[in-house]
């Protein structure tokens, strides 16, 4: 059972467009609106791999960058989480995801100066001498089984969280963290241990 029909549309969605042909999920997915799905870029099959009686509210997004994927492993819930991936990000099963938070795998521009200068050229859709993007430097996330992410979290590139780990609402996870640990702050720090 899901509420996706078998066009990919969404019941009842005022989204007109169906769930991209790309998305893949299991048995009992319910999304709420078809429209989390309007800034992937990917292509690739596969590219977004959603497992059984997964959750995703219409405050999520999926930013899935032209090489990028995600996973999502069954029964978590995402409520309205930002995901912006542009190698991997892999989040396991049963894991709570609360509204705001947001996860990347990469910074998406430049450290550096002169380089940040040519990405804002890069990005200006009208700019006649349009120069290519710099390159973008990536690191996957993963998330692992039972993990809950509290309201306006962020975890930024690189970023391994253990099973069972709890993040405080409004964390900056900067560093991985092992299982059965509550971070909290910024840039998050332990606060628990269980
Ligand atoms: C600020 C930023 C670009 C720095 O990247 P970086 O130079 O690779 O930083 P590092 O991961 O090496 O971290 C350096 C230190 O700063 C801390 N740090 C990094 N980002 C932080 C953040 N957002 N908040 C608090 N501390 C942060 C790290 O914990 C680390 O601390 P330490 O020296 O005590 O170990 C990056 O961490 C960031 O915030 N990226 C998100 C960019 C963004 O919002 N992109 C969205 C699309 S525009």
């Amino acid at each position: 059972m899901s509420n996706v029909k078998q066009d990919r549309h969404v019941e009842e969605d005022w989204w007109p467009h169906p769930i991209p042909a790309n998305v893949e999920f299991g048995e009992g997915f319910y999304c709420e609106s078809a429209q989390i799905f309007r800034k992937m870029v990917s292509k690739k099959p596969g590219a977004v791999a959603i497992g059984k009686h997964v959750s995703c509210y219409a405050g999520c997004s999926f930013a899935i960058g032209e090489n990028g994927c995600c996973t999502i492993g069954d029964f978590t819930l995402l409520n309205g989480a930002l995901i912006m991936a542009e190698e991997k990000i892999e989040i396991g099963a049963y894991c709570l995801v609360s509204w705001g938070v947001g996860m990347a795998d990469s910074d998406f521009h430049p450290l550096e100066p002169a380089q940040r200068l040519i990405d804002a050229q890069a990005l200006a859709p009208y700019f006649k001498d349009r120069p290519p993007r710099p390159k973008l430097k990536t690191a996957p996330v993963k998330i692992g089984d039972n993990v809950w992410i509290g309201m306006n979290a962020v975890i930024l590139k690189g970023v391994t969280i253990g099973d069972n780990s709890i993040v405080a609402a409004g964390a900056v996870v900067t560093k991985s963290i092992p299982a059965n640990t509550i971070v909290a702050g910024n840039p998050a720090a332990v606060v628990k241990t269980f």
